[in-house]
C-alpha cells in the first residue's frame, strides 16, 4: 500500500517569521497524523528556523528547486548538500513555474533529480501539460515526455525514492481543478509508462501526487482515485487550516 504524501509548496510567500508561525499551528493540527506523509517547501531563506521548528519529524522539509552542481563558482545556487545541510529531506523539481519562466527542460531537471538522490535528498518531480496541449490531444504524449526524461538513467531503487507529481499548467493557481477522472487518467498512464521501463511491482509502489488548484472542499474527491496517491498544494498550503484540512480528507482515504 501506498502512503499518500500531501506537500506544501510555499512558493515566493512567507518571511521567515511566518514561516516558523505557519509550520507551528500546522503541528498542532498534526500532531496525531501518522498514515500521511506531510511535507512543506518554504523559501530557502526560512529552511533552517523552519527546520528548528519541527518536532518529532511529524512534517518532512522540502525546498523548491535547487542546482546540480555540488560546489563553486555558481553565483546564486543552492546545491543539494547544502539543502540537506540546512534539514531538508525533500526538494521539488521541474515545477511548472521553473519550466516556464526560468527555461528548465528535461536535461536539467534529470540532472537536478539525479542530484537530489545522490545526497539522499527524495525529489519531488513535477509533470504536466499546458491548456493548449490538452487542447491538441497531447497530454499522454507531454506526460510521458517530462516523465522519461527527468527519470532517465535512475535505478528502480533511486526511483521508488521519488515522488511524482502531476500538475496540470492549467489548473495551477487557477482555482480550474482537473477532474477527478482527469486526473485518474494521467496518473494511471504514468504508472504504465513507468511499468514498462521498470516493472508492474515497481510503478505500483511509486507515490504520485495531484497537483493544480486542491483545496478541502475537492481534495476528497481527486484522493479517492486509485492512482492518486496524495497532493502538491500551492495556494491551500498557505493557511495552517486549510492544508490540515487536505490532510484529514489524505487520512479519510
Ligand atoms: P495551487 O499550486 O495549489 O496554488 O494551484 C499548486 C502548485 O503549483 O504546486
Amino acid at each position: 500500500m501506498r502512503k499518500p504524501i500531501i506537500a506544501g509548496n510555499w512558493k515566493l510567500n512567507k518571511t521567515i517569521s511566518q514561516a516558523v508561525d505557519l509550520v507551528t499551528e500546522l503541528q498542532a493540527l498534526v500532531a496525531d497524523v501518522s498514515e500521511v506523509e506531510i511535507v512543506v517547501a518554504p523559501v530557502f531563506t526560512a529552511l533552517s528556523a523552519v527546520a528548528a521548528a519541527l518536532k518529532e519529524n511529524r512534517i518532512g522539509l522540502s525546498a523548491q528547486d535547487l542546482y546540480w552542481e555540488k560546489s563553486g563558482a555558481f553565483t546564486g545556487e543552492v546545491s543539494a548538500e547544502l539543502l540537506r545541510d540546512a534539514g531538508c529531506s525533500y526538494v521539488i523539481i521541474g515545477h511548472s513555474e521553473r519550466r516556464q519562466y526560468f527555461g528548465e527542460n528535461n536535461e536539467m531537471v534529470n540532472k537536478k533529480v539525479r542530484s537530489a538522490l545522490d545526497a539522499h535528498l527524495a525529489p519531488i518531480i513535477c509533470v504536466g501539460e499546458h491548456l493548449a496541449e490538452r487542447q491538441a490531444g497531447k497530454t499522454e504524449s507531454v506526460i510521458e515526455d517530462h516523465v522519461m526524461g527527468a527519470i532517465e538513467g535512475l535505478s528502480a531503487n533511486q526511483l521508488l525514492t521519488s515522488v511524482i507529481a502531476y500538475e496540470p499548467v492549467w489548473a495551477i493557481g487557477t482555482g480550474q481543478v482537473a477532474t477527478p477522472d482527469q486526473a485518474q487518467e494521467v496518473h494511471a498512464h504514468i504508472r504504465r509508462l513507468l511499468a514498462g521501463k521498470y516493472s508492474k511491482e515497481v510503478a505500483n509502489q511509486i507515490q504520485i501526487q495531484y497537483g493544480g488548484s486542491v483545496k478541502p472542499a475537492n481534495a476528497t474527491d481527486l484522493l479517492s482515485q486509485v492512482d492518486v496517491d496524495g497532493a502538491l498544494v500551492g495556494g491551500a498550503s498557505l493557511e495552517a487550516e486549510s492544508f490540515a484540512g487536505i490532510i484529514a480528507a489524505a487520512r479519510r482515504n
